[in-house]
């Protein structure tokens, strides 16, 4: 019995050290100062979306919960276009193309809340989240060096 316990923590403890050394191998993405805070924004906007969308989903007020998701679909992609031109030249086409990935996914996801589909949500909402995780084990934003 000891030794079961000890062989557990012990999965536990490596497992928690892994994303560590992984972390070491996501590429670098530069842009100027400005430009990082800009995306970061952005990014924190995609979680409070996330937050929301559960907050909706669990008091069952789907409307909330919808409009959240809606609210980061492709609608924000091209309100944001304008500003993010220079952004975009930088990005890599992987890059890019997980980005759009996620915001097409809060409108499908949107869809599914609209059509009050519990499984379909839940569903939608894993493959949103593999876009998160795939994406940040794969890149990080460095600020590059003024010229
Ligand atoms: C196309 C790539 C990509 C996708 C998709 C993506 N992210 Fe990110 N995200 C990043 C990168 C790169 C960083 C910066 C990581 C670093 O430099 O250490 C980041 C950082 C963040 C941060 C930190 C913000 C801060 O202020 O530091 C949050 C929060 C975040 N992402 C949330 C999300 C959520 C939620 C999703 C999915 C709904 C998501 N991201 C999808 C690339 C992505």
């Amino acid at each position: 019995m000891k030794i079961k316990i000890q062989i557990i923590l012990l999965i536990i403890m490596t497992n928690c050290q892994t994303p560590k050394t992984n972390n070491e191998q996501r590429k670098a993405i530069f842009l100027t100062k400005e430009e990082k805070e800009f995306v970061l924004m952005e990014m924190r906007e995609l979680l409070k979306a996330l937050h929301y969308i559960h907050v909706g989903l669990s008091n069952e007020n789907y409307e909330f919960a919808y409009q959240s998701s809606k609210k980061v679909g492709m609608n924000m992609v091209n309100e944001l276009k304008a500003a993010e031109k220079m952004i975009l030249i930088k990005l890599p086409s992987e890059f890019k193309k997980l980005g759009f990935a996620t915001h097409n996914q809060f409108d499908i996801l949107a869809d599914s809340i609209n059509k009050k589909d519990n499984k379909k949500i839940q569903e939608n909402l894993s493959i949103l989240t593999s876009y998160c995780v795939n994406c940040h084990d794969l890149y990080k934003f460095e600020v590059e060096h003024e010229k």
